[in-house]
């Protein structure tokens, strides 16, 4: 059995992913938000790689319906209804709506795993449930993917430390693993922090949310096992 970790999405083609079973992080915030947002009873999210896209893909929707939400430097996008916050996402805002949400380095990473079947979504806020159902995949199908969004086509010490953890969490009962060097990398991480908070305070997306007055984001992010869902991203649609 095998596990590949990509600690950005830059370089794969669909080619290289088509069919094969993904987990995709970005847990400063956009993976958490989405998680959130369909445990709280959202119908669908619908990621778009800009936030023109996101317009354009909202038009087509039935207005009252839809709520446009998304983050460019941690911040709301002008005009949209909500930002990137997972605390945004209450039952009485998202219940039944479809959001359509365009963010920095998340919703992108999602776009590009178009293909991937299943495309997880995960983050500490469902790692547990994630770790089951990524563990059936790689049963099934002996190999799994772990794409991380990274910040700005660059490597993000969350993400990279998630993968890490869902590296060592699938580890456990599966006997010998055949991993890439980044997922040996991913994993020698987890040895270095004290749990989800503590790698999150290293990490330069923290400090940004943190000048952002975001810190609470931070918080709610590190807290693991909030939710038992695991989303799914099929025919453009999480759901
Ligand atoms: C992203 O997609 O880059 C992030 O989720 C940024 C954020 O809103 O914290």
């Amino acid at each position: 059995m095998r596990i590949d970790v990509h600690f950005t999405p830059l370089g794969l083609s669909p080619g290289d992913l088509s069919g094969r079973g993904i987990v995709v992080l970005d847990v400063l915030r956009a993976t958490t938000t989405v998680i959130t947002a369909l445990a709280n009873g959202a119908k669908e999210v619908i990621p778009a790689a800009t936030s023109e896209e996101a317009v354009r893909l909202a038009s087509n929707l039935e207005k009252d319906g839809v709520l446009l939400a998304g983050e460019r430097k941690s911040v709301k996008i002008e005009g949209f209804a909500l930002g990137n916050s997972p605390l945004e996402m209450t039952p009485e805002v998202v219940a039944g709506k479809t959001i359509v949400l365009a963010t920095t380095n998340g919703t992108p990473a999602l776009v590009a795993a178009q293909g991937g079947d299943p495309v997880l979504v995960g983050a500490p806020a469902n790692f547990a449930a994630l770790t089951i159902r990524a563990r059936q995949e790689l049963a099934d199908r002996g190999e799994l993917v772990i794409i991380c969004a990274g910040r700005e086509r660059q490597f993000a010490l969350e993400d990279g430390y998630a993968a890490g953890r869902l590296v060592k969490a699938l580890k456990k009962g599966l006997g010998k693993l055949e991993l890439n060097d980044a997922a040996h990398a991913a994993l020698a991480l987890t040895g270095a922090y004290d749990g989800w908070a503590d790698a999150f305070t290293g990490a330069a997306a923290a400090r940004q949310l943190a000048e952002a007055n975001l810190g609470a984001d931070v918080a709610f992010c590190a807290k693991p096992n909030r939710f038992g869902t695991v989303p799914q991203y099929a025919e453009r649609r999480i759901t």
